[in-house]
This record gives structure tokens, sequence and C-alpha cells, in this order.
């Protein structure tokens, strides 16, 4: 028998979290962005339950091609770019989108023989000071491109530091309207928090770009959660209990003796560990359910295992079923944003770093979905 941990990837719930984008923007029209492979989803297990979206946003050309492969012929997006001139030789041939966000990329494209000229998402740095063109010179660059023959049309694009956050996002979209202002273009602005909390048509957004609030995690966790934002998770990683421990009084658990029991006291120890991608930084208390019922770890997280006090489901034993997040049995919910949250991560980096041991299937949630 394998080792009992495996991962779910739950389409139908991706299906919902759009619904939910599109509610939020009803007159924007809606990337999925499929970067990091789905968000560690996979592309090829994620594109049945993203199909709703108007087009796919992400990174490479390589994942780009794997698009075209699952038979989409609708928009794609390069998030960064081409990263070398020969690159826009396969943007030609599949058709893809490009952003550029530096003034090298508008050289190549000026040097680039082609037939079919190309749609690009000119980008603004407009405080995240990551990538794009300072305002200052986003005119000139827009007006670069407009000359070339190579290009067809323009959108205009910047990215947002803080829309989940207190800082907010006023001082971005203020130098972005200033310094495109009269401009011909469609806009694209909001990430998944600039959707949820600064949405509803208060900006000007033709596009928007839905990453996490697809895969059913809140962009501002601890603030709301993914189920405040009515979103469903789509993935869940459970595994099993392996082992049993009765402890007495002073008794240690794991690696370094991190926890020591205050008395008798009943723990499991379960088939996940941090090569599985489990947080190691997770701490005694981190929530889990056994059996669908919500406990907490115990003692440090190993490569392999780790422990989970049983006091509060006392006739668990080897072969319960343990739910690392996501969906639990009878429906119990676990966000990977809590289990994140005590490994002081974010929910983005836990589904990215799902590890390729970990045997992945696609099985749409038991529960929460009504139709
Ligand atoms: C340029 C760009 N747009 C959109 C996104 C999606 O962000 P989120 O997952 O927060 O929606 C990202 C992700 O980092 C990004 O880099």
């Amino acid at each position: 028998m394998p080792r009992p941990i495996e991962a779910l990837i739950h389409p139908a719930a991706m299906a919902h979290n759009l619904a939910c984008v599109r509610a939020a923007e009803p007159d924007a029209r809606l990337w999925a962005v499929v970067k990091a492979n789905a968000y560690g989803h996979g592309i090829e297990r994620a594109f049945e339950g993203l199909r709703s979206a108007d087009g796919f946003a992400l990174l490479d050309l390589a994942e780009a091609e794997r698009i075209r492969a699952l038979g989409w012929r609708g928009p794609v997006l390069l998030l960064e770019g081409v990263f070398e001139p020969r690159d826009l030789e396969l943007c030609s041939r599949l058709g893809l989108w490009h952003v550029v966000h530096h003034s090298a990329q508008i050289d190549w494209l000026a040097a680039h023989k082609t037939q079919q000229p190309h749609r690009v998402f000119l980008k603004m740095n407009s405080g995240m000071n990551r990538l794009g063109f300072a305002p200052h010179s986003y005119r000139s660059a827009w007006a670069r491109l407009e000359a070339l023959p190579q290009v067809d049309e323009i959108s205009l694009m910047t990215h947002f530091s803080d829309a989940d956050g207190p800082r907010g996002i006023a001082h971005q979209v203020q130098s972005f309207v200033r310094h495109s202002e009269g401009l011909a273009g469609e806009r694209c602005l909001s990430n998944s928090a600039a959707v949820l909390r600064h949405g509803s048509g208060a900006l000007r957004n033709d596009w928007v770009r839905a990453g996490i609030i697809s895969y059913g995690s809140a962009p501002d966790f601890p603030q709301r959660s993914a189920a405040d934002w009515g979103l469903l998770p789509a993935m869940t990683l459970r595994s099993q209990l392996i082992a049993t421990q009765d402890l007495q009084a002073g008794d240690t658990v794991g690696y370094g003796s991190s926890y020591t029991a205050g008395g008798a006291q009943r723990i499991g120890i379960v088939a996940c560990g941090y090569a599985d991608g489990y947080p190691r930084h997770c701490g005694t208390g981190t929530p889990m359910l056994v059996d669908g019922v919500r406990c907490s770890t115990v003692g440090r997280v190993s490569m392999d295992m780790l422990a989970v006090d049983l006091s509060l489901a006392p006739n668990a034993g080897v072969g319960s079923d343990v739910t690392l997040w996501g969906e639990g049995p009878g429906g119990a919910l676990l966000g990977i944003d809590e289990v994140a949250l005590a490994g002081a991560t974010i929910g983005y980096e836990l589904m990215c770093a799902l590890a390729a041991r970990v045997p992945v299937r696609v099985s749409d949630l038991q529960h929460h979905l009504s139709s």
C-alpha cells in the first residue's frame, strides 16, 4: 500500500470562485492566473475549473504551450513578457499576448519579423517598484509601441502592492490615472485583493487578474477568511494516522523535545511532513482535522511525519482520516490560510510548495456545492 497522503484538486470549487470574481467585477473580463503551475494545482488539472475565464495569465512559454495544448484558443498573457528576443517567435506562433515592462522589450519587438501584429500590455510601475515603466516615461513608451507595425493593440496595466492592507491602492491608482490619461487602450489593474476589497466598478478595469481567489484562499487573511468571502478550497491535503502514542506527564514529542505533556495524553502520528510541503515552521497548536474533528499539532514537524493531540478525537486510531487543509469528512473545512498563518507564511506559498512526491487526484468537494 502506498503511503496514505494525497492531495485532491477541486475544479468545481475553482468554477465557483471564478463566479465570485464575476459577481464582484461584473463588467470586467477575467484573467485566470495560472502561473506557478496554477499555484501548485497543476495547469491541466485546473483547466476545467477555470475555463469560464476570458483568458489565462501566466509566466513562461512552457506554461503557455501547455494551455494551448489543452485546446484553449482564447487569450493567453505572459505576465512578465518575453525574456529574450527569440521568445517573440513563439508569441507569434501561439498568438500570445505579452506584457512590456522595460524598453529592451520594445527594441526586440521593433526588430521582430512577423505577419501577425502582437497585442501587448504596457506596464506602469505605479509604486510597487518591481516591474514597469516609471510614470514619467510611460507615455513615451506607449508612443513608441503605437508606432510599431509589430503591435496592433496596447492595453494599460499596473500592479498593486497593498490592495490587501491598510495602505490600499489610492496612491497607485492616482499615479496610474494621471500618467495614462488620454492614452487609448483597455485597462487591467486589479489582482485578487483589489477585486474583493476595491471592486464593484470603483476602478476602471476592463480586465482583472484573479490568482489566489480562484484557488479559494483569502488574499487578506486574517482580516477576512475565505469563508467570509464565500470562497471554496480548490485543494485538500489529506493523510492518515499511522501510529498513536500514550504520553505521561513529562514525556516529550519529536525532535528537540519542543513539546512536553502536562499529564496523560494521547497523540497521533500523521503521515505528512515538510518533505510533503507542510511548513516546518508550524509549531504546537496548528489546526488540523482528525476524522473531521478540529485538533491541533504538538511538537516539531519532521520530514515525513508530524504529531497531533487526540484529546478531542478520543476514538481516533491508526487509519483515521487527517485533513491538513481543505475539506474533511462530513464537509468540515480547514482553511489553508490558517495553517499558513501558523507557519508564518501565506496560503499562496503552501499551495505552490506541495511536494512532487505527494500523489494528486482530481476530485470535487463532497459538500458545499449546491447544484
Ligand atoms: C502581475 C500580477 N498580476 C496578478 C497576480 C495575481 O495575484 P493574486 O494571486 O493576488 O490575485 C500576480 C501574482 O503575483 C501578479 O504578479
